[in-house]
């Protein structure tokens, strides 16, 4: 049981606040299923967990439960506030700007609802969703939910190599994409990036439809019989559409992340904890309001977009603002401008947008009001304390909690975090687990050896001890690798990939990814999928790809490449292959042309080396005796040099 004593924090932290802490620990059962009743049910759970860590590992929540995730967004809203604006949004051009009420947006998510059953699509089919911040992106996911439709949001910056893939994997059988993306002063062929998708999909591709939404209204090509015209379909339907009645773990969507190995993994979210957990995240990290307007700034192919762009805020009956442009365009403060003409009041963004702002003048930021803003959130990235303070002071005003939040793809929601109003926040740290979050940190260890828990204060790897309802079900199509992923390192718990700290009282200071996962800007990159993907070209024998610190980024991608043929190799084209196959967004920040990679005896790479040599930290390099040729390591350090 938790009690002061045990866990000291508790002390500054609001009595409700401890008093769910208490329930969820004392019976996780009671609790959970209490918590259930924030959903309207077909047919209501009657129980809560039959997850299990252990064995063939299974994560089931509410399963006897039936409901319709859309109709809890919507539907029940139309009853009580069918006139309140669901979704404000602004585009990056001046004027640009819509309101959607519940009843208009109920409307839009039935029409396009109808038109995709009238396309053949049914329940349980995949269709992806490949759309910049526009409100026909929301609109999207609900319709799938809607229908029983399992939707993939992709991210706008994947190459077409990178769409390909993700299309085969899920087999989606319909495509909603765009003509054209805005990017501040760019613009972004969407439709033709999808078009040489679906051809670099091959025999493999089940899409068989292709809606595409007039953006920017610039003319693009139709392919006759496969693409349609968005508005001219959904014009055809009516404003109602029935929902599909689903089981709690029908999944309702699939998303993409990257691990540490191979290939992008399809996490798959049931439809009943899922929406449980994000509509107790949003409420109780955010300390939510009815008349807060709430600003997640996450791109809806994000994580962060599906829970607290859409899903969080409209099932608590919240109004969710979409802008769909840069934080800096057409000129600094753009943001902070969107604020104060929308009356923002919960602002949720990342370090990196932070960490550009404190780069701009303070006159950008203090020239603003700001006076509507209540609460402040970051995820993504650890948070340093120096930008954690200039948020707190400069954009809240000294007046606003700020709530750092550790979370992932897979765990759907908020789980480490100083909610607000609630838990004192603290510059740097995470914060305390959500009720019902068992935290467990673990010494790390060689396989099969004993993994002590970290009692009290001390450092280790990041781990949950039993299941919540934000919990991830599986992988697309692949149980096994997500057993092997997820519950094998640490036996009996779920691994997150994360090193973490916790302090005497109990505060969690995450340290970051353990694993070859590297976080550019809040991007996941694995660093076999970079290795992967030059390993397609000839001219390199053998790559390999390492974080290091990046001032603006958090972090930036260095990649070292062992060419055929000594010292020829051109860097721009393994840029460029990397940003074919992956995405801009992961090209690396630089590539070094070496003779050797540093290898164990067992010819193991030795990443850590390669980190510290590329971070310039040359002092303290470590034990070098394992390694099968230890002069390689001056060598490198000198052609390293050579090339900064
Ligand atoms: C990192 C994003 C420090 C972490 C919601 C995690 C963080 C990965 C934080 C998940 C934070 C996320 N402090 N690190 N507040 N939030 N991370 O799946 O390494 O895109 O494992 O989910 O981002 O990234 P993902």
């Amino acid at each position: 049981m938790v009690d002061e004593a045990a866990n000291p924090a508790l002390g500054a932290v609001s009595d409700q606040y401890v008093q769910n802490v208490l329930e969820a620990e004392r019976d996780p059962e009671a609790f959970w299923l209490a918590q259930a009743r924030r959903l309207v049910w077909h047919s209501e759970p009657s129980h809560a967990s039959r997850s299990d860590f252990t064995g063939d590992v299974r994560i089931a929540w509410y399963e006897d439960g039936r409901l319709n995730v859309a109709e809890n967004c919507l539907d029940r809203y139309l009853l009580t506030q069918p006139d309140k604006a669901a979704v404000i949004w602004e585009g990056q051009e001046d004027g640009h700007r819509t309101v959607l009420t519940y009843r208009e947006l109920h409307a839009r998510v039935c029409r396009l609802a109808n038109t995709l059953r009238r396309l053949g699509v049914s329940k349980g089919d995949r269709v992806a969703i490949h759309l910049p911040m526009v409100v026909e992106g929301v609109v999207a996911m609900l319709a799938c939910a809607r229908i029983g439709a399992i939707h993939v949001v992709l991210f706008g910056g994947f190459s077409a190599e990178g769409l390909a893939e993700r299309l085969r994997d899920s087999q989606a059988v319909l495509v909603i994409t765009a003509d054209v993306a805005r990017r501040g002063a760019k613009l972004i062929p969407s439709k033709t990036t999808m078009d040489e998708a679906l051809d670099a999909c091959g025999p493999e591709c089940a899409v068989r439809k292709v809606l595409v939404v007039a953006v920017t209204g610039a003319k693009v090509p139709m392919q006759a019989g496969r693409d349609l015209s968005y508005e001219a379909e959904v014009a055809l339907e009516m404003p109602d559409c029935p929902v599909e009645v689903m089981d709690a773990c029908d999944p309702l969507f699939l998303l993409y992340t990257s691990g540490s190995t191979g290939r992008p993994k399809g996490v798959v979210h049931g439809s009943g904890g899922y929406l449980v957990w994000a509509s107790f995240t949003h409420q109780t990290v955010f300390n939510s309001q009815p008349d807060d307007i709430f600003w997640c700034t996450a791109d809806t192919s994000w994580i962060t977009g599906h829970t607290y762009v859409v899903y969080g805020p409209l099932v608590n009956g919240g109004t969710i603002m979409i802008y769909e442009g840069l934080p800096s365009w057409p000129a600094p403060g753009r943001w902070w401008d969107v604020i104060d003409r929308n009356g923002v009041t919960v602002f949720y963004t990342s370090p990196t947008v932070i960490r550009a702002a404190m780069r701009e003048d303070d006159h950008v930021v203090e020239s603003r009001s700001l006076a509507s803003l209540r609460v402040l959130g970051t995820v993504g990235e650890p948070i340093s304390p120096e930008a954690w303070q200039w948020f707190h002071d400069k954009v809240g005003r000294n007046c606003c909690p700020v709530a750092d939040t550790w979370w992932q793809t897979e765990t759907g929601g908020v789980m480490i975090t100083a909610s607000a109003g609630k838990v004192p926040g603290r510059p740097g740290a995470a914060g305390l687990p959500l009720p019902g979050v068992q935290v467990e940190l673990l010494t790390p260890a060689g396989a099969g050896q004993e993994q002590p828990v970290v009692e009290g204060a001390g450092e280790g790897l990041l781990c949950l001890s039993s299941s919540w309802p934000g919990q991830a079900m599986t992988l697309w199509q692949d149980h096994e690798r997500f057993r092997q992923t997820y519950f094998t390192t640490c036996p009996g718990r779920y691994f997150s990939g994360d090193g973490a700290r916790r302090e005497a009282d109990g505060y969690i200071w995450i340290t970051g990814r353990v694993d070859d996962v590297v976080n550019v800007s809040g991007h996941r990159i694995g660093t076999a999928e970079i290795e992967d993907a030059i390993a397609t070209d000839h001219e390199v024998v053998e790559s390999a790809a390492v974080g290091i610190p990046h001032d603006l980024k958090g972090q930036g991608l260095v990649v070292y490449v062992v060419p055929r043929e000594e010292g020829v190799l051109d860097t721009a084209r393994v840029r460029k292959v990397v940003a074919d196959s992956v995405g801009r967004y992961a090209a690396p920040e630089k590539v070094y042309v070496v003779r050797d990679l540093p290898k164990t005896r067992s010819g193991k790479i030795v990443r850590r080396l390669l980190r510290k040599i590329a971070a310039g930290e040359l002092e303290n390099l470590g034990d070098l005796s394992t390694l099968s040729d230890p002069d390689c390591v001056q060598a490198l350090i000198r052609q390293v040099a050579e090339q900064q």
